[in-house]
């Protein structure tokens, strides 16, 4: 059985990736510190496919339990690596805790994939790479800019860091850089689970909308857009998930055009803020509490993909769209309160 370790497993993206391995006949093992996620969301992948996965509770900037788990456990076909800080505007008041916890686990990880010679890693990037894109769509190529926040910048720096080492020592690597990732797993047994005051749009859009929080304040409505608010290239967590998986299928079965490869995960389809809210409304009934705030600073006016690359190389395309994203985010957020002792 192909044995995958996914760092971060436990958490939103992971969970679904773990999820969509089980179906694909790996065997994932999931490393997580729980700081942002919960054991609970280990019961709702088990209900899911059948198959509880090995789990392990390490802080991956903790060098020492690194070893002493690669130590006895190293005979993976490839890892997969969430395990990341993700709030941006957290980031830009905590710098160096985001430094030191995104690149420090990243490196326990790469100095572990030397030492036990494991060949694969699918890195979990970020548009975010991109800054404020010049041009849209934004391609692989385009250019990488200074990062708006330190944790864009750890995606970065992330990113070079795998890259040079793909070059030495001949480890293969995938780099999925994602655009907005939203939505839940069909069964509604699985999504996003932020712990305290979430900081992305559909988390405070379904809370505000089952009565958790009072409102939603969009962050500005004064853009050069058409209806003034941001654009964002929203992509299904479930799609997101299979990405994962044929990413790591390229580098099993010798595929790479290169060592270091990196793709666009996106829709290619921007939506507006204000879209999102009207959508949210139109699929489930709920008028939602909402005002123009001030806008945020490290946003980005509009991004999205141009999805050729994955699709025509990596061979990926998302298949769902906002209506189904948003309402899958919904039917989850109804769920949390029966699955989690609130
Ligand atoms: C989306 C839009 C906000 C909340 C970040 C990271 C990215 C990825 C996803 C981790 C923006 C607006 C939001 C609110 C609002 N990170 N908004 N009111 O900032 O595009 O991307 O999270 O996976 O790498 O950069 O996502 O959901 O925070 O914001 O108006 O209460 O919604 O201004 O235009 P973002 P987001």
């Amino acid at each position: 059985m192909n044995k995958v370790l996914v760092t971060g497993g436990a958490g939103y993206i992971g969970s679904h990736t773990v999820v969509a391995l089980i179906e694909s006949g790996y065997a994932p093992v999931i490393l997580d510190d729980l700081s942002n996620s919960r054991i609970e969301v280990m019961n709702g992948i088990e209900k899911i496919t059948g198959k509880r996965p090995e789990f392990h509770k390490i802080n991956l900037t903790d060098r020492t339990a690194v070893d002493v788990f690669f130590n006895t456990h190293h005979d993976f076909d490839g890892i997969i690596h969430f395990a990341a800080f993700k709030a941006v505007g957290e980031s830009v008041e905590q710098p160096l805790k985001y430094y030191s916890n995104n690149l420090g686990s990243l490196l326990n990880i790469l100095e572990n994939m030397e030492i036990h010679r494991i060949k694969n890693l699918v890195f979990s990037s970020s548009c975010t790479v991109y800054g404020e894109p010049d041009q849209l769509p934004v391609t692989e190529k385009s250019p990488i800019k200074k990062a708006e926040s330190p944790y864009g910048n750890t995606k970065i720096i992330s990113e070079q860091i795998i890259e040079d080492q793909t070059t030495i020592k001949k480890i293969n690597a995938i780099s999925l850089r994602y655009f907005n990732p939203i939505g839940a797993h069909t069964s509604a047994l699985i999504g996003e689970l932020p712990l305290g005051p979430p900081n992305n749009l559909i988390p405070v859009v379904t809370q505000t909308a089952i009565g958790k929080r009072e409102k939603v304040v969009v962050f500005g409505d004064d853009y050069p857009t058409p209806d003034g608010s941001c654009i964002r290239d929203y992509i299904h967590v479930t799609d997101l998930a299979t990405a994962h998986v044929i990413a790591l299928e390229r580098m099993l079965n010798h595929k790479q055009i290169s060592n270091f490869e990196s793709f666009n995960i996106g829709t290619g389809t921007g939506y507006s803020v204000l879209e999102v809210l009207n959508t949210f409304e139109k699929i489930s009934g709920v008028k939602l509490n909402y005002e123009i705030g001030k806008r945020r600073p490290g946003d980005v006016i509009q991004i999205f993909a141009d999805t050729s690359y994955a699709n025509n190389v990596l061979g990926w395309k998302a298949k769902e769209n906002l209506e189904t994203m948003i309402r899958s985010a919904w039917a989850w957020e109804q769920n949390i309160p029966k699955l989690f002792k609130e």
